[in-house]
């Protein structure tokens, strides 16, 4: 059985006091999920974020790395850096980053590979546009990002990676894909795993389901056969609407 694991990214939202009064309020209120929690904040958040988790059972993320350790890369953060202050996850790849900040599939691939490299887990993030999806083509676009995204991992690497299918017409939005429609997009995504690396990778590889979330629609996505967890935006940054997804087996 794979676990759900429930992750909220913040985007450029949040101060360090906002950060510390939200984990003061969170924390007692997913304190005895079975799920992994996850928060992945600013930069500027993450060192008041990762002090007020310790001794909880909540996760701390990035959002995002740069694909070498370091050097004359002005305004970029490696994840040698990221995982010195004692971060454990990081978003790569989100449609954000692709979209206004030329993130390409072969970024995405080699941040993938320095993120390990580094020691962190990465969470990365494939979709389509709606363009794509009314063309019928989201299957193909999913599986190829994937495909391209994986390109040279270990099948224990890819084991160890966060899959969010994260439709871009969803993202915040309001509109939530349907969960007949998400689990078939991911079961796609896990079938092209299981193409390049077996069925025992496949089937351990946690794949989260993103794009306006909330407390009223997570269980009904959660229960599905293959999407395990999700990507939360807009839903993320108030503790108690997070902590009810966190929450949606209760
Ligand atoms: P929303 O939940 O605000 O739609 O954002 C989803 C997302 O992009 C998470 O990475």
């Amino acid at each position: 059985m794979r676990k759900k694991v429930i992750a909220g990214n913040w985007k450029m939202n949040m101060l360090p006091n906002d950060t510390i009064s939200f984990i003061e309020e969170f924390a007692p209120l997913v304190k005895d999920t079975e799920n992994e929690v996850i928060l992945c904040v600013p930069y500027t958040d993450l060192f008041y974020a990762l002090l007020n988790v310790q001794g909880t059972n909540i996760k701390i993320g990035a959002q995002n790395i740069h694909w070498e350790d370091e050097g004359a890369y002005t305004g970029e953060i490696s994840g040698k850096m990221l995982k010195s202050i004692g971060v454990e996850y990081v978003i790569i790849g989100h449609s954000e980053r692709r979209q206004y900040f030329n993130e390409t599939d072969e970024t995405v691939n080699k941040k993938i590979k320095k993120a390990f490299e580094s020691g962190l887990k990465p969470i990365v993030c494939v979709g389509e546009s709606l363009e794509q999806r009314e063309a019928g083509i989201t299957d193909k676009i999913i599986t190829n990002q994937v495909k391209l995204a994986l390109d040279g991992l270990t099948g224990e690497q890819v084991k160890n990676t966060i899959i969010a299918y994260e439709p871009i017409w969803a993202i915040g939005t309001g509109k939530v894909a349907t969960s007949t429609d998400a689990n078939n997009s991911i079961k796609a995504i896990r079938e092209e795993i299981k193409s390049i690396y077996g069925q025992d990778v496949s089937e351990s590889v946690i794949i989260q389901y993103g794009g306006s979330v909330k407390s009223t629609s997570a269980k009904e996505l959660f229960t599905t056969s293959d999407i395990d967890g999700g990507l939360v935006g807009g839903a993320s940054l108030k503790a108690e609407e997070f902590s009810k997804i966190v929450n949606y087996n209760k």
